[in-house]
């Protein structure tokens, strides 16, 4: 027969062992993403179980992953987090919704729409959107930037708002200006009210953080 909480607890076990030790995709970021995600949709009245496991699963397939791991980029499709949810016998509907909600989640660029088309989408969409800002998503932010030998700023290199996918993944730059082109939008993108409410606090940290980073880079 089939058992949620268990599926759930063994999609985490399954889960940690994939994830590579690196900062910013790291298990502890799918874990916070778990937790948060939880949280808003008990909050929000979404389905806490097809929440759960999109969260979980939401990054085994990344593009950003693929290509750090020497992997071909995913072409969208979550192949392995798909296999994994079939192998535990999941109904058919979950299973399509879970799918779905993977695939829609990954962010393209500020100006490119990634709607999402149901309340338990939406709701792990924010999860991972919150873990992206705030005091966790600067050492995030820095992590990702230390890994790919990216610079902390470049006062030459002014931040884009990238209008396709393609120009996104082949964005190059310092990491402060992934704030101006990603971090600093995601606040305004919240789909529940409950995310909403959690992403004020997050926001104010990074603006508060980037006018102290100026004040000092600046500082005679
Ligand atoms: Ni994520």
């Amino acid at each position: 027969m089939f058992d949620a909480a268990a599926t759930i607890e063994n999609t985490a076990r399954f889960v940690r062992g994939e994830m590579q030790e690196e900062g910013s995709h790291d298990w502890w970021h799918i874990r916070r993403v778990w937790q948060l995600a939880w949280r808003i949709g008990k909050a929000e009245g979404a389905d806490t179980f097809v929440v759960e496991m999109a969260a979980l699963l939401h990054d085994l397939d990344d593009w950003k992953l693929a290509a750090a791991s020497g992997r071909a980029p995913s072409d969208g499709i979550p192949r392995r987090a798909i296999a994994w949810v079939q192998s535990c016998a999941v109904p058919q509907s979950d299973l399509d919704h879970i799918a779905g909600i993977i695939q829609s989640l990954s962010f393209k660029g500020a100006n490119v729409e990634t709607p999402m088309a149901t309340l338990e989408g939406k709701v792990v969409q924010d999860a991972d959107r919150l873990d992206a800002i705030g005091a966790v998503g600067i050492a995030r932010a820095f992590a990702y930037g230390g890994h790919k030998g990216q610079p902390l700023w470049d006062p030459e290199v002014p931040p884009t708002l990238h209008d396709s996918f393609e120009s996104y993944q082949r964005g190059a730059g310092s990491t402060i200006n992934h704030f101006y082109e990603k971090l600093l939008l995601l606040a305004g993108r919240m789909n529940t009210k409950t995310g909403r409410d959690l992403a004020r606090g997050r926001h104010a940290v990074m603006e508060q953080f980037l006018k102290d980073f100026f004040a000092e880079w600046n500082a005679p």
